[in-house]
């Protein structure tokens, strides 16, 4: 049977769903952003259908003041996998991204998932960086802080300008929210801070750590964290900081991201229950021009 690539519309929302509920054991986050990136006017949605029925899609959303394309929720139903359809999305999308204009293309994975890894060495895509990330439930009960530790609240615009004097806390200078990452700039920090709060530490007058968070709906709460710091210190308090901060938020899981030498810490953690993941993620790149 001939397969066809296309834009999806609406019309096609049972099939992606169909498809969306295969994937990760219903844990997708697909149908809660599935509208957004329909109707989005900085969305590019396209599938491939195979006979009557959409049996793969992917989303390329031009972020960045029109610089990036940011692919994201590539998905093949299982019963198509491994006959090329993810490929040819890729390569759909790669085009777009040139009648664009983009600058470059951008995509985060996970580093086990061998597919989506082995989709950017055939693409040209490379390795921009690598963070930590952990999963786990909740623990039942948040760390205690020490007193002397003092994380407060903070504007997008004061963590901008704190970064601007001290930006090495910022790996690669690039900001990874929720799978998703963004160069250090104002607008990104604002674009955060849209649905995440801002958490900062000084020291003489300098930003010493920075975590950001939202409980995002998947759809039981899941505190989704990222911590950036000079130092162990720094980490382990808004670590411990941002499990106190699940709990005030009810949620029932954590994921957090953080600076990947540090993954032997949040391995050995004995604040979170044992049945945690711990991966790496990937931010990779393909220049355009
Ligand atoms: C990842 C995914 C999109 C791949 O789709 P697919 O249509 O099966 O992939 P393709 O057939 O186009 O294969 C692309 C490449 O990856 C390889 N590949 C595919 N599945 C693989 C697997 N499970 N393990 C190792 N390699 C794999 C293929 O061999 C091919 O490489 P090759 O050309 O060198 O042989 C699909 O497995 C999926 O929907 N997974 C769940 C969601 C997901 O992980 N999305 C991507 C990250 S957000």
């Amino acid at each position: 049977m001939s397969a066809r690539t296309r834009r999806v519309t609406a019309a096609d929302k049972p099939d992606i769903l169909e498809i969306s509920r295969l994937t990760w054991e219903g844990h997708d986050y697909l149908p809660l952003v599935l509208d957004d990136w329909l109707n989005g006017e900085d969305s590019k949605m396209y599938g491939v259908r195979v006979g009557e029925h959409v049996i793969a899609v992917a989303n390329l959303r031009v972020i960045e003041n029109g610089k990036t394309g940011w692919m994201e929720g590539l998905r093949v139903h299982p019963d198509h996998r491994r006959k090329g359809y993810a490929d040819l999305l890729t390569q759909k999308l790669i085009e777009a991204g040139k009648q664009l204009h983009l600058q470059r293309l951008r995509y985060t994975t996970g580093i086990d998932n061998e597919a989506s890894v082995r989709l950017a060495e055939k693409h040209g895509f490379t390795r921009l960086c690598e963070v930590g990330v952990l999963f786990a439930p909740r623990p039942r009960k948040a760390p205690k802080m020490k007193a002397h530790v003092s994380i407060r609240e903070a504007e997008a615009a004061e963590v901008y300008a704190l970064l601007q004097r001290k930006s090495n806390i910022i790996p690669h200078g690039v900001l990874v929210h929720d799978w998703k990452a963004l160069d250090l700039s104002l607008e990104a920090l604002q674009t955060i801070g849209k649905d995440s709060k801002f958490h900062i530490s000084l020291k003489d007058d300098e930003i010493s750590s920075l975590s950001f968070a939202y409980p995002r709906r998947r759809p039981d709460l899941m505190w989704t964290f990222t911590i950036y710091a000079d130092g162990l210190e720094g980490t382990l308090s808004q670590f411990a900081y941002n499990l106190i901060l699940s709990e005030r938020n009810n949620c029932t899981v954590i994921m957090g991201t953080y600076d990947a030498k540090y993954e032997a810490l949040f391995q050995k953690s004995k604040w979170i229950p044992k049945n945690r993941w711990i991966t790496r993620l990937l931010l990779l790149e393909r220049k355009m021009q």
